[in-house]
């Protein structure tokens, strides 16, 4: 479904990505790991078009996704919950949901409020509330609501349970689980590896820009070593 080739990205005069290369299959849980700075933040942005990429190929249900605006991409059936839980602070959250609410691709059971609700029973206790005023990780459920409301094909999280609590990380967690039972396509960037190993199909690592390994869970595991040398646990 998502093809990345040779992509190559730099802000400015500094590149950042040399060699990313990532294949994602209807229905394939996938994850993009490596240490801090090493580009995942960067790869997504120039899927996304945030970021025009400086060569490689990206190809999305065959058709070519560079040079898209970042709203043409999304059109696509792209949806991205991005780093740093960025909801609409001053919308409440049911206008948050309903905001970028589309079903471009026309599923036949798409995501409406009330299963968003069923979901995250919190988000309905809150539908009123500002989104400012939510916990953190309340926004980060709101931000995975809302990409969901976009009905995308490829779901695409990008740190999602940075700094929230156990109990909180946990639900989220649990939510990415019953979604992959759907047959949801979902690109997790994540750090908690052990939970990873068990929720996604395969796994790519990327190293300064490069990616350097890419396996199934099982092969992730028998790989302690190299994990800890290039995702740093
Ligand atoms: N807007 C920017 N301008 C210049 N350099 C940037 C910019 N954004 C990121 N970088 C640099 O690009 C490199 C890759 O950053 P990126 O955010 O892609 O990393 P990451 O793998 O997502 O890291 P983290 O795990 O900390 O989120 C870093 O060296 C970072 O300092
Ligand atoms: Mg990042």
């Amino acid at each position: 479904m998502l093809s990345v080739r040779n992509l190559q990205s730099a802000y400015g005069a500094s590149q950042v990505l040399f060699d990313v290369g990532l294949e994602i299959g209807e229905g394939e849980v996938v994850t993009l790991l490596g240490r801090n700075g090493m580009g995942k933040t960067t790869t997504v942005r120039s899927l996304m078009g945030l970021l025009s990429p400086k060569a490689g190929e990206i190809s999305f249900d065959g058709r070519p996704l560079k040079g898209n605006t970042p709203e043409a991409i999304a059109r696509c059936g792209i949806g991205l919950v991005p780093e740093g839980r960025q909801v609409f602070p001053t919308l409440t959250v049911r206008e948050n949901l309903v905001a970028t609410a589309a079903n471009r691709l026309g599923r036949a059971s798409p995501w409406t409020l009330e299963r968003v609700y069923g979901l995250f029973p919190r988000l309905q206790e809150r539908a009123g509330q500002s989104a400012r005023t939510l916990s953190g990780g309340e926004q980060q459920m709101l931000a995975v609501g809302r990409a969901l409301m976009t009905n995308p094909k490829l779901l695409i999280l990008d740190e999602a349970t940075e700094g929230l609590a156990p109990v909180i990380r946990a639900e989220i967690w649990r939510c990415l689980e019953a979604l992959k039972a759907q047959g949801q396509s979902i690109l997790l960037i994540d750090k908690n590896i052990a939970v990873l190993k068990r929720l996604a199909d395969r796994h790519y690592i990327i190293e300064k820009g490069r990616t350097v390994w890419s396996g199934s869970s099982a092969e992730l595991a028998a790989q302690a070593e190299m994990v800890h040398r290039y995702v740093g646990v």
